[in-house]
């Protein structure tokens, strides 16, 4: 007869820690199950999210100490899933009763890549198992849809006067954009209060059902518009994109101080068009300079999540609606990305586990 116990192994599960979230399993309420028949043993642990960069480690470390404490087990099975915790607060759950979290990306200034970020990581996550929207809200200049390869209109149901749009959806994304409010090639330049008040209407009026991460692109920059948008949108945190020169240090620094004042936690930092392989040689160009983002993420003490190079592959996916993280997996950059989104996602986890604040709401003007 084995004397394999549930309190046991529990016991010995206590020991493991998630290296992120630095507590142990058991009192994170990771362990959902233990099933014990005879000398074979099952655990279910619940990560706090599919794109759990240490999901290996974490399995690993569990079947360590359990081999190590417990005798007698023939077969050990560790179940890995995952529940995306959330950090509600009531303007959350007002506005957006299914959402989990939401990541607004932002960026210092326009065209350092922040679209072609945002995409891929939703597509990223969506990947790994989580259900992600993304809303386009850069009101300058909507390019989502074409990055997504989503054509079409949203559709409309109810009545009028309560309505609901329902997101149209591809690579396992589901998408509003602020384009879809305006005929193809009319530029969309609004002043900041309507913007705004487009943008909360989408919150309220889209149906975007259960999610793990709503993603925002916000537009470029840190005017009056952005910090609306970022009082408006009840946000779990942001990330900034930058390219490695030292302006963009000033510029991510200028986002960060924004996100400050309203109480936004910055989850990370991520740089964008770091080097360039050449194809044919293989040598490394840095052509914006190189560490411009993890060197201010060290100086404005938040985490850096990670580094983009150049690749015509990815302005390519870009224009034809197929994310590079879709049309070419394997590649570096796929990898590449597919590891900061896990990041961000664990940052997320570390804000949802170990500071429950609820972030004060004050309309803050920006000078
Ligand atoms: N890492 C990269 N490698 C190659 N091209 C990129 C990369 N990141 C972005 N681009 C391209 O740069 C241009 C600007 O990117 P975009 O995402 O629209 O920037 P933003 O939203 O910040 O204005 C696009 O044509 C995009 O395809
Ligand atoms: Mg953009």
């Amino acid at each position: 007869m084995s004397n394999i116990s549930k309190e046991l192994i529990l016991n010995v599960l206590r020991k493991v820690n998630d290296p992120d979230l630095h507590k142990d399993l058991v009192s994170l309420n990771m362990i959902k199950d233990i099933q014990i028949s005879g000398d074979n043993v099952k655990v279910t642990v619940e990560l706090t999210t599919p794109a759990c960069p240490l999901k290996d480690k974490i399995k690993q470390d569990c079947v360590d100490a359990i081999r190590k404490d417990v005798g007698g087990i023939k077969n050990l099975e560790i179940e890995m899933g995952a529940s995306v915790r959330s950090h509600v607060n009531a303007i959350k759950a007002q506005l957006l009763p299914g959402v989990k979290n939401t990541i607004a990306v932002a960026s210092g200034k326009g065209g350092v890549g922040k679209s072609t970020v945002a995409v891929n990581l939703a597509v990223s996550l969506a990947k790994d198992g989580a259900k992600v929207g993304l809303l386009d809200a850069d009101v300058y200049g909507p390019s989502i849809p074409l990055m997504l390869g989503v054509n079409g209109r949203p559709k409309m149901v109810g009545q009028p006067d309560s309505f609901k749009i329902i997101p149209l959806e591809n690579y396992g994304v589901k998408l509003m954009s602020i384009g879809f409010l305006v005929e193809d090639n009319t530029p969309v330049i609004w002043r900041g209060p309507m913007a705004s008040g487009a943008i909360k209407q989408f919150m309220a009026d889209v149906e975007w059902d259960e999610l793990d991460y709503l993603i925002f692109d916000l537009p470029p920059g840190t005017g009056d518009i952005q910090l609306t948008l970022v009082q408006l949108i009840p946000l779990t945190g942001a990330v900034i994109v930058t390219t490695p020169q030292n302006v963009a240090l000033i510029d991510a620094r200028k986002g960060l101080k924004m996100f400050e004042r309203v109480n936004v936690t910055v989850l990370g930092i991520i740089e964008n068009m770091s080097y360039f392989i050449a194809p044919d040689t293989g040598k490394r160009y840095e052509i914006f300079g190189y560490g411009g983002g993890k060197k201010a993420a060290q100086e404005l003490n938040v985490p850096f999540l990670g580094e983009i190079p150049i690749n015509p592959q990815i302005r390519e996916g870009g224009d034809n609606g197929k994310p590079i993280v879709i049309e070419h997996p394997d590649c570096d950059e796929s990898k590449k990305i597919r590891e900061i989104a896990r990041n961000m996602a664990a940052q997320v986890s570390i804000r949802n586990v170990l500071s429950p604040i609820i972030p004060k709401i004050e309309i803050l003007s920006n000078n």
